[in-house]
């Protein structure tokens, strides 16, 4: 697959997805959100690729949606806009394999939602975090009214909806916005590093995990549990949970198949 605005890699199993409009710091105009969609499509179904690692060319991981498209939108424009990116975002969110956004600068706007779309966030030192869409009279377009109470609570959540204030990787961290904050020359190693901790361990018990909390976020303790035990009762008819359990009787290290 050729992309224009992002660069795809794929190394020791991790794809590497950057977007790539660094003298616009990354801002998403539509065709980079449909290239993103290609993209995490890839990776879902590569065989050689087992987790997602998304970041930024340049000073940014992304400074928004790119507002030079935005200005000029009908109303059924920005519907259709926000749908089409609100559905890229929801498939790594979604993705059977992890998804990683290494935050390496500015995740503003659509930045943030981006990264709040995928599993867990790694940032910067240097990276700066907000939803300023209020400041351009308009509400987040990509989920981010609806994944930011959900990972901060909605005190805070509102409070950075309604100032569009701009926070430190550090500040973001202390709210729980992002999960990790490392030096700027530390950051890809640090996410090679968890990504491959991940992939060290059965992928379809990660994909289940994954499956689990998505799908547990939208129901009652009940029915969140049932999908669990199901889960937990659907792994267990695989090869990898009976070499997971041997290798651990063994005492040597598993080595997963994925079935
Ligand atoms: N959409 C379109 N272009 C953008 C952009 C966006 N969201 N964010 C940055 N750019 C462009 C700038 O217009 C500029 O382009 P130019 O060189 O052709 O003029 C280039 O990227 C560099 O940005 P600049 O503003 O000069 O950098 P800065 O360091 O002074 O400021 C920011 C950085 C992130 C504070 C500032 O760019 C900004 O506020 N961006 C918009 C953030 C936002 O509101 N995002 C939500 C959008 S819904």
């Amino acid at each position: 697959m050729s992309y224009q605005f992002l660069t795809f890699v794929v190394a020791d199993r991790i794809a590497t997805i950057t977007v790539n409009r660094p003298d616009k710091l990354n801002a998403l105009n539509d065709a980079t959100i449909a290239e993103l969609g290609v993209a995490i499509d890839e990776a879902i179904a590569r065989d050689d690729v087992g987790g997602v690692v998304l970041t930024g060319a340049g000073r940014a991981f992304v400074a928004g949606a790119d507002i030079t498209e935005l200005a000029d939108q009908t109303p059924l424009d920005a519907v259709r806009r926000a749908r089409a990116g609100q559905l890229i975002f929801r498939r790594y969110e979604t993705s059977p394999k992890p998804t990683i956004a290494v935050i390496n600068g500015f995740a503003l706007g659509g930045g943030c939602e981006l990264a709040m779309a995928c599993h867990v966030r790694i940032a910067s030192e240097l990276a700066k975090l907000g939803q300023p869409e209020v400041k351009l009279g308009i509400v987040p377009g990509y989920g981010g009214t609806q994944r930011l109470p959900r990972l901060i609570g909605r005190g805070a959540a509102l409070r950075l909806l309604l100032t569009g204030e701009i926070i430190s990787a550090s500040e973001a961290f202390r709210l729980g916005l992002v999960d990790q904050v490392v030096a700027a020359d530390a950051l890809v190693d640090t996410a090679t590093g968890v990504m491959r901790a991940m992939l060290a361990n059965a992928p379809l018990a990660l994909a289940g995990c994954i499956e689990a909390v998505n799908r547990g976020a939208s129901l009652d303790i009940e029915e969140g549990c049932r999908v669990e035990s199901d889960q937990f009762g659907t792994l267990s008819s695989t090869a990898d949970m009976r070499e997971g359990m041997q290798a651990f009787l063994e005492k040597r290290t598993p080595s997963f198949v994925g079935h």
